[in-house]
């Protein structure tokens, strides 16, 4: 059972100090201070949308066919809280890191609030729900601004709140996703069953294998492949480092991810300290 304590912290620092290079693994824990629910926790989002139900197209299509109305609620409850989520200042430390080393985020969010901070090298593996991808040929066809999720999100909500039929709503949407039945365009997001993007999920196994500090943020490490990350970085001999409230493997740094991912640079990079917290 890892502890939180100075010992962790005093280690943190001075590996992420001495480090070439860092990957910054990155969870739903990272987004949650920007109002974006996390999945595995008491209020989370799979506590409201089974994943056996919701989390993979065959059961999102078929749950279309016989209650729109709870497909209409799930993804309006994933695209709204994204469409108008902010970094927070976990992002922004995150990506401060590149002026002192080369740093790489892996994430599996798909809110795109790592690049919105300014981090420049970011491997999405589980997509992004701002990318539109052509299913017959898997090929990214459209990037989406917030905006269009944010319309998306009130045409969804006036469904829901009955103030528009089911076919209003495929006929407006028809402007953001096709449904025309010989090209069918969807978020180019990684559901459960689906292979994971390349060559970004290579890249991000390079990065893991080739990194000497491996910072983890706000994540479960429930799902593979891409739990596996951490498991390459620390075969490779990685120092891995976990920011997250609940106990973790690795040197924990107990707390939110807003509060200590800032304090972990500061200490590292920014302040002559010998890094005690
Ligand atoms: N700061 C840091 N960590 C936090 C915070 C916070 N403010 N709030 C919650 N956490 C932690 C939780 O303690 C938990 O360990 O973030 C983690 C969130 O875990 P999950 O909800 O399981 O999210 P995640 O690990 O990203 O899930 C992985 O599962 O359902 C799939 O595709 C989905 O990418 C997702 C994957």
């Amino acid at each position: 059972m890892s502890v939180s304590n100075s010992d962790n912290w005093i280690t943190a620092v001075m590996a992420l100090r001495n480090a070439r290079q860092v990957v910054v693994f990155s969870g739903a824990g990272v987004s949650a201070q920007s109002g974006i629910p996390t999945f595995r926790d008491e209020d989370g989002f799979w506590k409201r949308f089974p994943p056996e139900q919701f989390a993979n197209w065959r059961g999102l299509l078929q749950m279309a066919a016989t209650n729109p109305h709870r497909v209409a609620e799930f993804v309006y409850n994933v695209i709204s809280p994204i469409a108008a989520a902010k970094p927070n200042e976990a992002h922004l430390a995150i990506t401060r890191m590149e002026q002192y080393v080369s740093a790489t985020v892996v994430t599996q969010n798909i809110d795109r609030l790592h690049q919105l901070a300014g981090s420049t090298r970011v491997l999405e593996v589980h997509g992004s729900l701002f990318d539109i991808q052509d299913v017959s040929t898997g090929k990214k066809i459209r990037q989406f601004q917030h905006q269009d999720l944010a319309a998306v999100a009130a045409l969804l909500k006036e469904y829901m709140d009955m103030q528009r039929s089911i076919l209003s709503l495929l006929n407006s949407l028809r402007q953001f996703y096709s449904f025309d039945l010989n090209i069918n365009y969807r978020p180019d997001i990684v559901l459960f069953g689906d292979d994971l993007p390349e060559p970004t999920w290579s890249d991000a196994c390079r990065s893991a294998e080739q990194c000497d500090v491996l910072l983890s943020v706000g994540t479960s490490g429930a799902v593979y492949p891409a739990a596996m990350i951490p498991e390459y970085a620390s075969a490779a001999g990685a120092t891995i480092i976990n920011i997250d409230p609940q106990p973790c493997d690795g040197y924990w740094l107990q707390g939110t991810a807003g509060e200590m991912v800032p304090r972990l640079v500061k200490a590292a990079w920014e302040s002559d300290q010998n890094g005690d917290e």
